[in-house]
């Protein structure tokens, strides 16, 4: 994913869609302000308060006075703390409220997107959006707030007091003010341009991890650890050189800053000093002049940086807005929303289908204008049994994905009991589904917890029973806790044909109306392909089934065997009528599967 230019315009829009997160804290951050801006009128104010106790207390000579200035500055420093401590708490309430609002929207989004925006977007940008962009976010409204109202609050405020009490002398003390405007901005349009390309190469590093992470083992058995290493070293590099710049630009930036407060307190002293050796100026104006020249430019580099913070932020809430707003492209019409909500509302169960797919005239593109599907019409009887064979890429599992609606045609229309499935709500039409995807995937925790994902209200014994009908129920007592077995990230701790069992356990156990299988080729054990195909045969009893399948007996015992290729059916007709037609399947078959056969016969 490319990075977005950062020279851009402030854009309202983008920061509605994240601030609207901060509007629960409306209250919060009204009194933050608050006590931000008082912490900031104390500060200005004690330059002037040591003045006064100079020339009113000391200077003066009125020890009587003592006492009450004592009183002033113990209020003011009690004040200060309470306060401080009150915002700190406050702030960090805020970021970590929005933090978990906008990450609890993001992953409420993730799990509505339909497939497509998954073969768009990458699974490294999304973590990235759900990590650091959103605590990014939220550190720079909650602490970008406090800085900037302080900041803002007792450079004015501090101003104001000094021009109130000899305009001139502020004047001659704030002239720095100019050249220091001046360099801020040259430093920060050098600094942007810097940090962009820090920013580039740092998500291209993150890329490489992430892909020298997963395809560590393919790397191994290619044996090209040395050209991944050449090309992650020539990123580093350039990560590098340009880090190093801009340290070098921001080092040069603090001391600049540093500098001229000090000429400022040069210059109050000059002129100040002179004044009061004229007898024009108290020596406690001159002292709160001076002082205050000193605290002046604190918040500048603070400013600064909340400036540039902003300014980066902006593309990372552009990318949070647009995945927080993303539409997914399948939705339910407002009939079936309107269907669904009178189901919810007198509480019954989904509807059972009877299981009737009738393809008509689809076809389907992944990517505009490319078409995987062409015209293809198909009606499969509830309760029977579709082969589809084929080589690879010929959209076997693309038929499959259509007839589960994680793909809407873009032409053609699907029925599922001789309605449009558009029209049916999609609760319904998943609730009727089961589906066992080509790479199966497992869920972090236990095998019996991955099972009973297919339907949350099952009873262990029901789990159990589901995976004893798919002949799972062996291997899972034979592992080190049986059922509460964890099996890793992803089902990483189990073998591609137990993850596929689970799997199916998982889709069986739901008792779905159609059921859909997508064979992985060849990824499995001579001794679980055998359990997997009894297993396969016993739960397609009774249901409308899809079978991507690679394995003969499905294939043989299948009502219909679709022939698949470049899209289009090729072939159609019962395994013994294909045979006899003596065509693609024919030849297909004699290459794909005699020697299983013979195998088969032999064993
Ligand atoms: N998410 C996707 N985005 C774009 N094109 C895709 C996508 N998935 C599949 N395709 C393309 O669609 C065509 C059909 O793919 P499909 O996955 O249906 O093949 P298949 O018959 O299931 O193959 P295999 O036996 O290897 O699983 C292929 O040309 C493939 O490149
Ligand atoms: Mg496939």
């Amino acid at each position: 994913m490319e990075e977005v230019d950062f020279r851009q315009p402030f854009k309202l829009a983008t920061w509605r869609g994240i601030l609207k997160y901060a509007l629960p804290y409306k209250k919060s951050f009204g009194l933050l302000v608050g006590m931000m801006m008082m912490v900031a009128g104390i500060d200005a104010l004690s330059p002037f308060v040591t003045g006064w106790v100079l020339d009113d207390v000391i200077i003066a000579s009125r020890p009587d006075l003592l006492p009450r200035a004592l009183v002033v500055y113990l209020v003011m420093v009690s004040l200060q703390a309470v306060v401080i401590r009150l915002f700190i708490g406050m702030a960090g309430k805020i970021e970590m409220g929005m933090n978990y609002a906008i990450r609890q929207a993001a992953f409420d989004r993730l799990q509505e997107l339909s497939f497509s925006y998954f073969d768009k977007t990458g699974s490294g940008w999304i973590m990235a959006r759900l990590t650091s962009d959103i605590g990014k976010l939220a550190d720079i409204i909650a602490w970008g707030a406090v800085d900037m109202v302080w900041g803002g609050t007792m450079m004015l405020a501090m101003a104001g007091l000094m021009f109130a009490r000899d305009w001139k002398l502020a004047l001659v003390t704030l002239s720095v003010v100019v050249p220091l405007l001046v360099v801020s901005v040259l430093v920060e349009r050098a600094l942007m341009e810097r940090s962009r390309l820090v920013r580039k190469t740092n998500s291209k590093i993150t890329q490489a991890f992430s892909e020298g992470i997963r395809g560590a083992r393919v790397v191994k058995t290619l044996a090209a650890e040395g050209v991944q290493n050449r090309a992650f070293g020539e990123l580093s590099l350039t990560m590098r050189r340009a880090s190093v710049k801009q340290a070098r630009l921001s080092a040069f930036y603090l001391p600049v800053v540093i500098a001229l407060g000090y000429v400022g307190t040069g210059l109050a002293l000059w002129q100040g000093g002179g004044s009061v050796l004229a007898g024009t100026l108290s020596y406690g104006t001159l002292v709160a002049f001076v002082f205050s020249a000193l605290q002046f430019f604190d918040p500048v580099t603070d400013l600064a940086r909340i400036f540039a913070d902003v300014q980066y932020a902006q593309a990372s809430a552009e990318r949070v807005v647009g995945l927080i707003e993303a539409q997914p492209d399948i939705v339910d019409s407002p009939e079936a929303l309107a269907r669904e909500k009178a189901r919810l509302a007198d509480g019954s169960a989904v509807p059972r289908l009877s299981g009737r797919v009738e393809f008509r005239n689809v076809s389907f593109a992944y990517v505009p204008g490319l078409e995987v599907l062409k015209d293809f019409s198909l009606d499969v009887a509830a309760g029977t049994t579709v082969a589809l064979v084929g080589e690879t890429g010929s959209g076997k599992t693309t038929i499959v994905n259509l007839a589960c609606r994680f793909y809407e045609p873009t032409a053609g229309s699907i029925r599922l009991d001789g309605q449009d499935y558009k029209e049916l709500p999609l609760a319904w039409l998943h609730g009727n589904l089961g589906y066992v995807l080509q790479q199966p995937y497992l869920f972090s925790g236990t095998v019996r917890e991955n099972i009973r994902y297919g339907k949350l209200t099952a009873s262990d014994a029901q789990a159990e029973q589901a995976s004893r009908l798919v002949k799972a129920h062996d291997f899972i007592v034979d592992l080190e806790h049986g059922y509460d077995s964890p099996v890793g990230e992803g089902g990483s701790l189990l073998s591609t044909g137990q993850k596929q069992l689970v799997s199916l356990a998982r889709a069986v156990l739901a008792d779905p109306a159609i059921l859909v299988l997508d064979e992985a080729t060849s990824s499995v054990d001579t001794e679980t392909e055998r359990l997997v195909q009894d297993a396969i045969d016993l739960v397609l009893e009774g249901r409308t089934s899809f079978v991507v399948a690679h394995r003969l007996s499905t294939i043989v015992d299948a009502d219909l065997i679709l022939v698949m290729k470049d899209g289009q059916v090729r072939e159609q007709g019962t395994h013994r009528e294909l045979l006899a037609m003596g065509g693609y399947y024919k030849k297909l078959f004699e290459a794909q599967f005699l020697e299983e056969t013979e195998a088969a016969v032999l064993a």
